[in-house]
């Protein structure tokens, strides 16, 4: 049922964890099943410098964690943001129709986290003032 790909993630997952002072944090839930993500960013120069996922969820909910947070390591916010759900299924070689809701948690928790983190950013520049 799952792709090779997708047991990997699962077995294995990349970057599992919390970043304690991560400069922007998102959580989401899924409306489907009621289970919870967050995801924990770490930005330097306007890059995702570290990145970490807990996941309350399901399989298909770890590894797509696992493979948003290997998408989004490096890259710029701009291009973080880029990163679609359909993007994260279709790297993990796809996922079971009745599964795909679950890869949906993965890109809304990295866009939350950058969200955050640009909110926190506002509200510094405003106390600078
Ligand atoms: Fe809830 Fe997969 S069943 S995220």
């Amino acid at each position: 049922m799952y792709t090779e790909k997708v047991m990997d993630h699962f077995r294995n997952p990349r970057n599992m964890g919390e970043i304690p002072n991560a400069d922007g944090v998102g959580t989401v839930g899924n409306p489907v099943c009621g289970d919870m993500m967050t995801i924990y960013i770490k930005v330097k120069d306007n890059r995702i410098e570290d990145i970490k996922f807990k996941t309350f969820g399901c399989g298909a909910a770890v590894a797509t964690s696992s493979m948003v947070t290997e998408l989004a390591k490096g890259k710029t916010l701009e291009e973080a943001l880029k990163i679609t759900r359909a993007d994260v299924a279709s790297e993990l070689g796809g996922l079971p129709p009745i599964k795909m809701h679950c890869s949906n948690l993965a890109a809304d928790g990295l866009h939350a986290a950058i969200e955050d983190y640009y909110k926190k950013q506002k509200a510094n520049e405003g106390m600078k003032k």
